[in-house]
């Protein structure tokens, strides 16, 4: 599909960074790239009341969001985002013809191992159709939680355990460390709300180093209301000036902005 003449494909070569990047592949940075992306209303929510999933891309961005996860070694949501909408994170809206047979990794930030052993990440991979997902855990796990390990692992997944902060979020630099030591050099960051949040504050954080290299938002002509779900908590005004405007392109009805931080 062409966008203006544009191919998708094209528009993501000219936006999305390339290993090999010098900087990142700096001994002191060593991590993955990573792509910050997601969809949102004109009222900058990016999920309806409660919580509730909405399909807010329309079908040109929705086929990008999929050639997009078609370009990245991994693609990571948290564990808020697996319970909610049971996503699959592949690319099955790129016509079969034309589907790249790359498919990313699925990665879930789950502190706590909340997974659920039946979900379609779990199953797809189980049934050939996916990648083995990796669920990030709290390197010190709840002794408690050793069962709920053992069922994961027996449903598939690889359990890795990553270092918490005391707010019992997974510390982000040691997360990207521990996926690069495993081999992903390409990180696209779907959601949801409190993920998104998380990876901004700590981009802003991280100056002069940086977590997030490319950020791709899709506007969709929506509004979602006061009870839709909003992000960005936790992010001081102060940090939110640094975005440098790359492209904004317009994809059927859809405005999509890439910026880098
Ligand atoms: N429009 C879009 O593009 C889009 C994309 C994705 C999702 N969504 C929407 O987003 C909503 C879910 O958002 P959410 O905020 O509830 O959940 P989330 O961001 O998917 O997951 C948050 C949970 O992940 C775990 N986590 C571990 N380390 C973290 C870290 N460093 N930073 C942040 N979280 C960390 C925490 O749970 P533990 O402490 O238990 O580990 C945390 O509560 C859903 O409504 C979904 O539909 C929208």
């Amino acid at each position: 599909m062409s966008t203006g003449g544009e191919s998708v494909k094209e528009f993501l070569s000219s936006v999305l960074p390339v290993p090999g990047n010098s900087r990142v592949e700096d001994e002191r940075f060593q991590r993955p790239l990573v792509t910050l992306t997601f969809a949102q209303s004109l009222d900058g929510k990016i999920a309806g009341k409660g919580g509730k999933q909405l399909i807010l891309s329309g079908r040109e961005s929705m086929l990008m969001t999929h050639w997009m996860r078609t370009k990245h070694d991994a693609i990571l949501v948290g564990i808020g985002t697996a319970l909610n909408d049971d996503p699959q994170l592949n690319s099955r809206h790129i016509p079969e013809h034309e589907r790249p047979s790359h498919l990313p990794r699925p990665v879930i930030l789950d502190a706590s191992l909340r997974l659920r052993s039946d979900c379609k990440l779990l199953r797809n991979y189980q049934e050939g159709k996916g990648r083995r997902p990796w669920v990030i855990c709290d390197a010190n796990l709840n002794p408690d939680y050793a069962g709920r390990k053992s069922t994961l692992e027996n449903a598939g997944a690889r359990v890795i355990g990553v270092k918490r902060t005391s707010l019992g979020f997974i510390v982000i630099p040691d997360l990207l460390k521990a996926l690069y030591t495993y081999g992903v050099k390409t990180l696209m960051v779907e959601g949801g709300a409190a993920v998104i949040g998380s990876f901004l504050a700590e981009s802003a954080r991280a100056k002069p180093s940086t977590i997030i290299d490319t950020l791709i938002i899709t506007i969709a002509p929506t509004l979602v209301g006061d009870e839709g779900v909003g992000y960005g908590k936790g992010l001081s005004t102060e940090q939110t000036h640094s975005l440098k405007h790359i492209r904004t392109k317009i994809m059927g009805q859809d405005v999509v902005i890439v910026g880098a931080l």
